[in-house]
């Protein structure tokens, strides 16, 4: 069930505005490639690279998730890889959230491995109360509490992706 709202259209819009700001200062200099992390970011990802002042390319990856658990079962496979060749570019790896941590240390790790020029992370959302593993997240949209979030991409059980706004969300009493 859907309990409160935690990120409105119009903090959205903020959040995405700054970003976007700082980013399109970052990207002064660069050969950049925006890779967004399937399918929790791509709404984020689409809001984000329109709000950039020039041409970048783009491409996404997809690792496991969590299924229909709300908790991470910190094994993480790779599903859909990149296409774009990213040796020598700096990449901006687009996430939704980063909770524990554990799924952004791997598509760092997979990332990494192809040899960019540069790296940086860009999360809409983060917990940081959550995390196991440090990991460095250039770009926050907002930090939220221990709570469990759907909407503007992120789910549950697949569900409530399309939502504008961002929820809290919580089992049914009992269920
Ligand atoms: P981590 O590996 O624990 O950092 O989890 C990262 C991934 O788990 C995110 O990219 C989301 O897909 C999912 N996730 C973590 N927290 C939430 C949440 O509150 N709502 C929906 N998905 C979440």
């Amino acid at each position: 069930m859907l309990k409160r709202r935690v990120v409105t259209k119009q903090e959205l819009d903020g959040i995405l505005e700054r970003l976007a700001d700082e980013i399109n200062r970052d990207l002064e200099g660069k050969d950049p490639v925006f890779v967004g992390v399937l399918k929790g970011a791509v709404y984020f990802f689409t809001a984000l690279t329109q709000r950039l002042t020039r041409s970048v390319a783009v491409d996404f990856i997809q690792v496991s998730s969590y299924g229909a658990s709300t908790s991470s079962s910190g094994m993480v496979t790779l599903i859909k890889d990149l296409t774009v060749d990213i040796a020598g570019k700096d990449v901006y790896v687009v996430e939704d959230i980063v909770d524990t941590g554990i799924t952004l240390v791997d598509v760092l790790a997979l990332i990494a491995a192809r040899h960019p020029r540069s790296l940086k992370v860009v999360a809409l959302l983060s917990k940081p109360s959550r995390r196991k593993r440090e990991v460095p997240v250039d770009f926050v949209g907002m930090e939220i509490p221990d709570v469990f979030v759907v909407g503007f991409g992120l789910d549950f059980a697949e569900q409530f992706r399309n939502l504008p706004e961002i929820w809290e969300f919580a089992m049914e009493e009992g269920g």
